[in-house]
């Protein structure tokens, strides 16, 4: 099964809301880019290249909709959509990349029918090669799992978070495709569970084995020798290697050295930011309070209560064994590596 959390349909874009599984499968039909940038922000769809994904279908549908006489009002018009969909979420990296390379496109253009016509086939281009990376990284980072591995996991860095084949989760389904018989132990990945009710849904479907811990359990399980590494996906790279991935990624990979297991970090090039030094300059998404305090619906924590909820967590590079691509497996110095694969 290949999960589509993500299509174009023409007049509308169908959206598989994240935040309803796995309890229900519902699609939302999204009709225009406000309502795009609300499941943005909302998280109805969600992980770095599935935000770009949705971003660029997103700019391709307000585009649809935009009434101009000439091309320079057109793109005026067209900013406007595109900044209503560059502020949903700050930190992933694919947003920014995806709006960037849309507006190129619409740049290009001459006559407005004939830009609207190359925006929509941009966006298709750019969820086409998330997919073909996702297939390449797979392949990659595949040959670093050997027979019978136990891989811990953490967030969610499936077909979900991608719109294609996954990146961290894509590697685990190449090694479970060629046979190796790996497990997987995801971590629930709080606040918002997407280990819990995202990862272990997908590699149920997948019939992957799996077991789902709480993420104070993964040092429990490193030091007794019962994981063989650990592969996260990643929401921007600094041009350093250090990355930026759910929060508690940083706590994962500090437990990995300690324990002497190996530490991967899955992603497209569309996820490195050579334009930023180090991990310190990436901005971090403080989202809403009530996703710590609440639990689908339930109040966990007295009222007035201070809470902190940064939604990311910079690992810094000397933690990371290595760094899978689609251009290429990246080890240090990952300056060097990493601008090597533009
Ligand atoms: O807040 P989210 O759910 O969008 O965060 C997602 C993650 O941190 C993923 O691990 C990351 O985007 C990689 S997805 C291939």
């Amino acid at each position: 099964m290949q999960v589509k959390p993500i299509e174009w349909r023409d007049t509308m874009i169908r959206v598989l809301d994240q935040t309803r599984l796995p309890s229900e499968v519902i699609f939302l039909d999204v009709a225009d880019y406000v309502e795009m940038a609300a499941a943005i922000r909302e998280m109805r769809i969600r992980g770095a290249p599935a935000i770009g994904v949705a971003a660029a279908y997103g700019l391709a549908l307000g585009a649809q909709a935009i009434e101009a006489r000439t091309k320079e009002e057109f793109l005026v018009k067209l900013g406007t959509v595109s900044r209503e969909l560059a502020s949903t979420r700050p930190t992933a990296v694919n947003l920014f990349w995806a709006l960037e390379r849309m507006n190129r496109a619409a740049g290009e253009g001459t006559a407005i029918s004939e830009i609207k016509a190359a925006l929509v086939e941009e966006a298709k281009r750019i969820e086409r090669e998330n997919e073909e990376a996702d297939r390449q990284i797979g392949r990659l980072g595949a040959e670093l799992i050997e027979y019978g591995f136990t891989i811990l996991t953490h967030c969610n860095a499936g077909a979900l978070a991608t719109a294609g084949y996954g990146t961290a989760l894509g590697v685990i389904k190449a090694a479970h495709e060629q046979g190796k018989q790996v497990r997987v132990i995801a971590c629930e990945t709080r606040p918002l569970l997407q280990g819990a009710r995202l990862t272990a849904w997908e590699l149920i479907e997948e019939q992957i084995p799996l077991t789902l811990i709480t993420d104070s359990m993964a040092g429990h399980f490193m030091s007794r020798g019962k994981i063989d590494c650990v592969i996260v996906g990643a929401d921007r790279i600094a041009r350093n290697g250090d990355v930026v991935n759910k929060i508690g990624t940083y706590s994962v990979a500090v437990l990995a050295r300690e324990n002497s297991v190996p530490f991967y970090v899955a992603a497209p090039t569309s996820t490195i930011d050579l334009s930023v030094k180090s991990g310190a300059e990436i901005p971090i998404e403080e989202r809403s309070p009530e996703e710590v305090t609440w639990i689908r619906g339930t109040r966990i924590a007295p009222e007035g209560v201070k809470v902190a909820n940064p939604a990311f967590d910079v690992t810094p590079h000397r933690y990371i064994s290595a760094i899978i691509t689609e251009k290429g497996v990246v080890r240090e110095p990952y300056g060097e590596g990493l601008k090597g694969l533009f």
